[in-house]
């Protein structure tokens, strides 16, 4: 498969075939994406939760970020990179936001980068990025960032003039020239209804039900590498958090019994060469 681009996502879009997208933070992720042939890998700010183990994606920094870029990139051919805009490092002004984007397309070989809110200072920011070249993805709904002033992590647009102010936000983020944007944690008739407005940019949901033109999950939550159950939305294909528990759980026995390492997995030496060490 040729390496994607956007034009190669919105004819997804045009034909109807659902958008995969999912996140990656590091190369066996990224490696695991590319064998999966996803179309959009992101490194998420959620990686300040799965890997760099905060308790909120709000103190992930930029060098952080351009870190699990880096290493996400070494493990992609062919999808389409995308890093999320940590938080702080866009907000201040147009000139912030283009300079920090910048840095991740030219220091760690990402696409293109995503942004939070749909509210006249993120939609303005996320012109401002395109403007200056850069494929901007935009993030509504429950936007991790903000959580605090959303009431914490809990599904948005439940409410009638909630869910309109969603559906406008998300057109004028593709007005500001967003190719992409996702909808996380919204009921799906306010997905349906966004859809109904949203001919160019490709809508990925997230607890967003079907209606979108695809789906995003975050690797570690799909993949069951967490304690705990995670979101309503979350389908868990794996439970890899208890393989690794298993496996490292195997090995530390097997040390403290002494049945390993076992003989196959020593190097032999020629016996003169012993004998003469002996001597
Ligand atoms: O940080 C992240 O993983 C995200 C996705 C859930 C969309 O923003
Ligand atoms: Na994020």
């Amino acid at each position: 498969r040729a390496p994607l681009s956007l034009p190669a996502l919105r004819a997804l879009k045009a034909e109807g075939t659902p958008v995969v997208m999912v996140t990656a933070y590091d190369y066996p992720s990224a490696v695991a994406a590319e064998h999966a042939g996803a179309d959009i890998v992101l490194v998420g700010d959620s990686g300040a939760m799965t890997v760099l183990g905060y308790d909120s994606t709000v103190p992930a920094t930029v060098d952080e970020m351009l870190m699990l870029t880096r290493a996400t990139r070494r493990g992609l051919r062919t999808p389409v990179l995308v890093t999320d805009l940590p938080f702080g490092s866009y907000e201040v002004s147009d000139e912030q936001a283009v300079e920090t984007a910048m840095r991740f397309v030219k220091e760690a070989g990402a696409h293109a980068v995503k942004l939070e809110r749909g509210e006249p200072t993120s939609v303005a920011r996320a012109a401002a990025i395109v403007a200056a070249g850069i494929p901007v993805m935009g993030h509504i709904g429950l936007t991790p960032q903000t959580a605090t002033a959303l009431g914490g992590y809990k599904a948005q647009g439940r409410v009638g003039a909630d869910a309109a102010k969603i559906v406008e936000q998300a057109v004028a983020l593709q007005d500001a020239g967003c190719f992409s944007v996702v909808l996380e944690c919204i009921p799906s008739p306010v997905t349906e209804a966004i859809m109904t407005r949203m001919d160019r940019a490709v809508v990925i949901g997230i607890g967003a039900g079907p209606a979108a033109d695809g789906q995003v999950l975050v690797f570690h939550d799909l993949l069951g590498i967490r304690e705990g159950k995670g979101a309503k939305f979350v389908k868990r294909y794996a439970d890899l958090q208890d393989a690794m528990d298993a496996g490292v759980a195997a090995y530390a026995d097997e040390v403290r019994s002494r049945a390993y390492p076992a003989p196959e997995h020593g190097y032999a030496m020629p016996d003169d060469q012993v004998a003469a060490m002996k001597a």
